[in-house]
């Protein structure tokens, strides 16, 4: 691809999404001309920088869950880049008459494949043309598990068994990256990568740990809802917030898979 000035670069204040879609992209065969289906699009990471790439001879459709990301989306389109078009769908269950893509892209999408992650990706395959490929994002089993540790051990210190027991079902539902690769597998597809990259999030103890931006508004949550009683998970969380520096550095590990549909 020429070097040339992005319009429509990854957001380099997201420390999120951009790692995650800047390792999606090392992985991506793009180039101008593809048609491509971008799932979980959120509003519009990477589908912007993918619609830039493809440019007018191809074409980017983006889908989301959530009306408010699309709308959200749509208003950051405006009228630019007609060949992009964001639209509400579940990625689970597409349109039977949704047509063909040469790729199909989903940052930190796999988690929202549930409940079976293996039925959802071979249904997104019927949508790959042959000698296409996918390539998926999230973060694997193994993410932040120095935090799960010690939530785990201040579970049993404090004799809290029916919260663990529900913290234990929501770790071990996370998917590893071995299982991403044994989809891919059983599915058929060939050269197939699923490879991790580690990507440290910082934070310090206290409130700055509660209130972290990216860990209050999924992972945390998680463990909060372990608990019936809120007063006692926000009294919980306290404490685990105060241990920071023993479980630092946290480690998100940002998996990719890809694969390639035969011809
Ligand atoms: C973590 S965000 C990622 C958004 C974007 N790709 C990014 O990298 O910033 C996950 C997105 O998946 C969407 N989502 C969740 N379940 C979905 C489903 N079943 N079908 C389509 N989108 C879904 C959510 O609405 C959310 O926008």
């Amino acid at each position: 691809m020429t070097q040339r000035t992005l319009r429509w670069p990854l957001p380099a204040h997201d420390y999120w999404s951009t790692p995650f879609a800047e390792s999606l992209l090392r992985h991506l065969d793009l180039k101008q001309g593809v048609r491509i289906l971008d799932i979980a699009s959120g509003h519009g990471i990477p589908a912007f920088y993918l619609a830039e790439q493809v440019g007018q001879t191809g074409l980017v459709l983006a889908v989301d869950l959530s009306l408010h990301q699309v709308a959200r989306a749509r208003a950051i389109q405006g009228s630019q880049l007609p060949w992009l078009r964001f639209d509400c769908a579940d990625m689970r269950a597409l349109p039977v008459d949704l047509p063909m893509f040469d790729r199909i892209t989903g940052n930190l999408s796999v988690m929202f494949l549930r409940p079976n992650r293996l039925a959802a990706v071979r249904c997104l395959i019927e949508h790959l043309t042959p000698g296409g490929q996918i390539v998926l994002t999230f973060p694997s089993l193994g993410t932040f598990d120095s935090l799960w540790q010690r939530v785990d051990q201040q579970m049993v210190r404090r004799n809290l068994a029916r919260e663990r027991a529900r913290f234990q079902e929501y770790l071990t539902e996370r998917p590893s990256v071995h299982d991403a690769r044994g989809w891919l597998e059983s599915l058929g597809l060939e050269r197939i990568d699923a490879v991790e990259y580690p990507l440290e999030v910082a934070t310090g103890p206290g409130r700055e740990f509660l209130f972290h931006p990216l860990l209050r508004g999924g992972f945390l949550d998680d463990v909060y809802e372990c608990f019936e009683d809120q007063s006692l998970a926000e009294q919980f969380m306290n404490g685990i917030a105060e241990q920071v520096p023993q479980f630092v550095p946290l480690i998100a590990q940002r998996c990719v898979l890809s694969g390639w549909k035969r011809i």
